[in-house]
């Protein structure tokens, strides 16, 4: 049985002083008891990864820290890249790669995507790999080919298993920011084919053990019946992680 992994990223929201108010916010609502039931990841800023840390550490909050983004290489001349090295320094458990904003606005590759989630375990830490399809490639029925094609290709190259601590988010474009969700059973039939197609990849343990996440204008509202679909293992949440009640209510429906 997988543990349903609940994740907020805030994109370029919050400072540090706000992350904190944020996260305190959220301790009230969603603590040790709701957390035996779901994972719940945080994807701050890079400014407020250090802040968000102190705090769940100090307050023992049992949320996973997450980041948005990061580098392949362990150091050097990469102006302004984060070293995945310093984050697993910092406590950072899952990072976010491929995300459909980095390779639209900052030309992040499917290759560049390959090294990251190759990197990011090697460092011990889980990467959220993100795949999903524009509005046209779904209207023209491409949408299998664009999102298995992505999964392939973060995944290329690897020895066949094990495949190491993987999460992988459906996130379809069109449903992202735009307060549009993909049915249920579209989520489900996306999730259940990203499955099948880890199995083909690295065996069926693999695909057993990936939780594979829908994300895309997810609410409070749409959550429970997303959720409860086989092959969705939990939900990459925008917009609706600003808001502390939003999320909580969010997180407790997901568990
Ligand atoms: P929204 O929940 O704001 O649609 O964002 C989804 C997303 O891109 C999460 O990575």
């Amino acid at each position: 049985m997988r543990k349903p992994l609940i994740s907020g990223t805030w994109k370029m929201n919050l400072n540090h002083f706000e992350a904190i108010q944020t996260v305190q916010k959220l301790a009230y609502l969603v603590g040790k008891d709701e957390l035996e039931l779901v994972d719940v990841s945080l994807h701050p800023p890079f400014t407020d990864v250090r802040s968000v840390q102190t705090l769940i550490d100090t307050d023992k909050l049992g949320y996973a820290l997450g980041a948005q983004h990061c580098h392949w290489e362990e150091k050097g001349a990469y102006t302004g890249e984060v070293s995945p090295v310093f984050l697993a320094k910092l406590g950072v458990q899952y990072v976010i790669c491929g995300h459909s904003e980095r390779r639209e606005l900052f030309g992040e590759t499917d290759e560049m995507v390959n090294k990251k989630v190759a990197a990011i375990q090697q460092h011990g830490m889980t990467p959220i790999m993100c795949v999903g399809e524009t509005l046209e490639e779904r209207e023209a029925g491409q949408t299998e080919a664009k999102v298995l094609g992505q999964v392939r290709a973060g995944l290329a190259g690897r020895k066949p298993e094990p495949i190491g601590a993987l999460v992988i988010a459906y996130e379809p474009i069109w449903a992202i920011g735009t307060g549009r969700t993909a049915t249920a059973d579209d989520a489900q039939q996306m999730c259940a084919a990203i499955r099948a197609c880890v199995a083909e990849l690295a065996g069926a343990e693999a695909a057993e053990s990936v939780r594979v996440q829908y994300g895309g204008s997810v609410k409070a509202g749409t959550v429970a019946e997303l959720i409860a679909q086989p092959d969705v293992d939990g939900a990459l949440v925008g917009g609706a992680s600003l808001d502390p009640d939003e999320f909580a209510k969010i997180c407790k429906l997901g568990a």
